[in-house]
């Protein structure tokens, strides 16, 4: 970077950064959400919803025993529905998800005659782009919109997420994983209420007083419903384990997917929803411009740092390509009356003035 006599110099300069800038978004862009979805802004069939207070792992339990083979399974669920799970601490390949799971089942499996139990993580939805490419497709669908009868007398979503495989490797044997999430309006509910915190505390509800009288209603509803979101684990927790269990794939009968309903009640899920969560409005076009900034300014930084070490510059020298931009306010004078011209150019010629 010698002080500034050389054009090409001058020239290369907006555009190494651009290239830079170029770069950068990429980068974002690749690094970002942008491969799953937004849950601050999920997209149901025309309505918006948005669920980032219900970010952060959350954890379900369920056991699941077969005494015919003397097998207990003790399935912990770590559902984010925000962004991809992080590793417990001291975690390994063998023991966590691998990722961009946002959903991940932990299946301890006991031997009851020998009690040998062995642990073994299962991806249920998430992004995975290297190796094999699945993606969590995620789908939502009102359910007023469902047409279903059982959906009728309910506010809400259902979001269905993919993805996962176990095992994950095997693509010819592994059995298809997903996560179908009922998001269900319910106004008295942040949605965090009975939440197990990843440290296995359980956070107090707000809201105890007519616990019973929300519980008539649950069962109520569920008896005239009798369908499979009955059999949502008797909780008052406002996130429910309802099944996991393996069932007919959508699109073929001989195709069988192994899919874990969960049931979620918040009033984020109503549409109207009190938006309180402050949105960010760090588009794209910032980002450019905070990286232009900053490449520039190290750019100049550096330049001169430069320019003072090696030619002991001083002043005006010290800048990289200095006389240059000094010239730039009669370059953008030059730029201005050349448009100018342009502009009115064909006025000038008479051909197409404006009447
Ligand atoms: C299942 O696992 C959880 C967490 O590891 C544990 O707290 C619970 O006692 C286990 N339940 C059974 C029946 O083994
Ligand atoms: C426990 O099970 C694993 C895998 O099934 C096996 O490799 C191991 O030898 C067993 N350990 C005991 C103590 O039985």
């Amino acid at each position: 970077m010698a002080p500034s006599t050389s054009s090409t110099a001058w020239r290369s300069l907006p555009s190494s950064l651009v290239s830079i800038a170029t770069l950068s978004s990429l980068f974002l862009s690749l690094t970002g959400p942008a491969a799953a979805f937004d849950c601050k802004d999920i997209q149901a069939q025309g309505q918006h919803f948005n669920l980032g207070t219900l970010g952060g792992p959350h954890k379900l339990h369920w056991v699941d025993e077969h005494l015919e083979v003397e097998r207990r399974y003790n399935y912990t669920f770590d559902i984010d529905i925000c962004q991809k799970l992080a590793w417990h601490k001291g975690g390994t390949k063998e023991t966590e998800c691998r990722h961009g799971t946002r959903i991940c089942a932990y299946q301890e499996e006991t031997n009851l005659l020998t009690d040998n139990t062995t642990l073994q993580p299962i991806e249920i939805a998430g992004t995975y782009t290297t190796g094999a490419h699945r993606l969590i497709d995620a789908r939502f669908e009102l359910f007023r919109k469902t047409g279903s009868h059982a959906d009728a007398d309910r506010e809400g979503f259902r979001a269905e997420l993919h993805g996962g495989r176990f095992p994950f490797d095997d693509s010819r044997k592994g059995l298809d994983q997903q996560a179908i999430i009922e998001f269900v309006c319910d106004a008295e509910r942040t949605g965090l209420e009975g939440n197990e915190k990843d440290d296995g505390e359980k956070q107090d509800g707000d809201d105890e007083k007519d616990d019973d009288e929300k519980k008539d209603k649950d069962k109520d509803s569920s008896a005239s419903l009798g369908r499979r979101e009955s059999k949502c684990e008797d909780s008052d927790a406002s996130l429910r384990f309802c099944g996991y269990d393996t069932e007919d794939a959508a699109e073929g009968k001989d195709k069988k997917v192994r899919t874990l309903r969960l049931e979620w009640r918040t009033k984020y899920a109503c549409e109207n929803a009190p938006d309180d969560t402050p949105r960010s409005h760090w588009g794209f076009f910032t980002w450019f411009i905070i990286i232009l900034f900053l490449a520039t300014a190290a750019y100049l930084i550096f330049g001169s740092w430069l320019n003072y070490n090696r030619y002991g510059a001083r002043g005006w020298d010290l800048l990289p390509h200095g006389d240059a931009i000094r010239d730039i306010p009669y370059v953008l004078k030059d730029c201005a009356r050349k448009v100018k011209d342009s502009v009115q150019g064909p006025g000038s010629r008479g051909g197409y003035s404006a009447v």
